[in-house]
């Protein structure tokens, strides 16, 4: 296992009046990051400003949570999920996030922001579960097949539980 993903095993617990924000440009190289994000990650903006968001990313979320991601914001429209990411010392911390389309003041599309708050507590279990059946689902499939086999699912685990099929919409629904 390399070094960038080790897991201390405990969790940082966001504040309500936290908010991470970040941005990329359209490839989802991050271009701007506030002080929140530094603190609670634990990486400076210097080592942010440049790298690909998977920095921090946590080994432990489904890949397709992130495919579902990409497919909705290139489709220009907003995405809001349960994320749990990785700090650079291995803490994990819960976030709410919002992913949407920026653009420059021309119109044309110039990239993604984000804005990340503290979750509600009680709907953290429901979303280790789902990550956790979602980990299994993808493991049955070849590499390059996860990540539609995945979005698949939820959208049936979806479909059969609650009113949505879209994972945005059932986020939206329980806040
Ligand atoms: C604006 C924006 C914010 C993102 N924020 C996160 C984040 O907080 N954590 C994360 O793991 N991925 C985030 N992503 C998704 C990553 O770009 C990436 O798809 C994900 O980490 C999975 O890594 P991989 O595509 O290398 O497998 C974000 C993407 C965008 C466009």
């Amino acid at each position: 296992m390399s070094m960038d993903r080790i897991l201390s095993g405990n969790e940082y617990v966001l504040r309500p009046t936290q908010t991470i924000q970040s941005r990329t440009d359209v490839r989802g190289v991050i271009t701007f990051v506030n002080r929140t994000l530094t603190e609670v990650s634990g990486y400076t903006r210097e080592e942010l400003l440049g790298a690909p968001h998977a920095l921090l990313r946590h080994p432990q979320m489904p890949r397709s949570i992130y495919y579902v991601l990409w497919e909705t914001i290139k489709a220009e429209r907003e995405f809001y999920g349960y994320v749990n990411n990785r700090a650079k010392n291995g803490d994990n911390y819960w976030v709410i996030t919002y992913v949407a389309p920026h653009y420059a003041p021309d119109k044309v599309l110039d990239g993604f922001s984000s804005v990340r708050r503290a979750p509600l507590r009680e709907r953290i279990p429901e979303w280790a579960d789902i990550y956790a059946q979602l980990n299994r689902v993808e493991a049955n499939y070849p590499r390059k097949e996860q990540c539609e086999a995945g979005r698949d699912w939820l959208g049936n685990y979806l479909h059969k539980r609650t009113r949505y099929t879209d994972l945005t919409q059932y986020v939206l629904s329980g806040l």
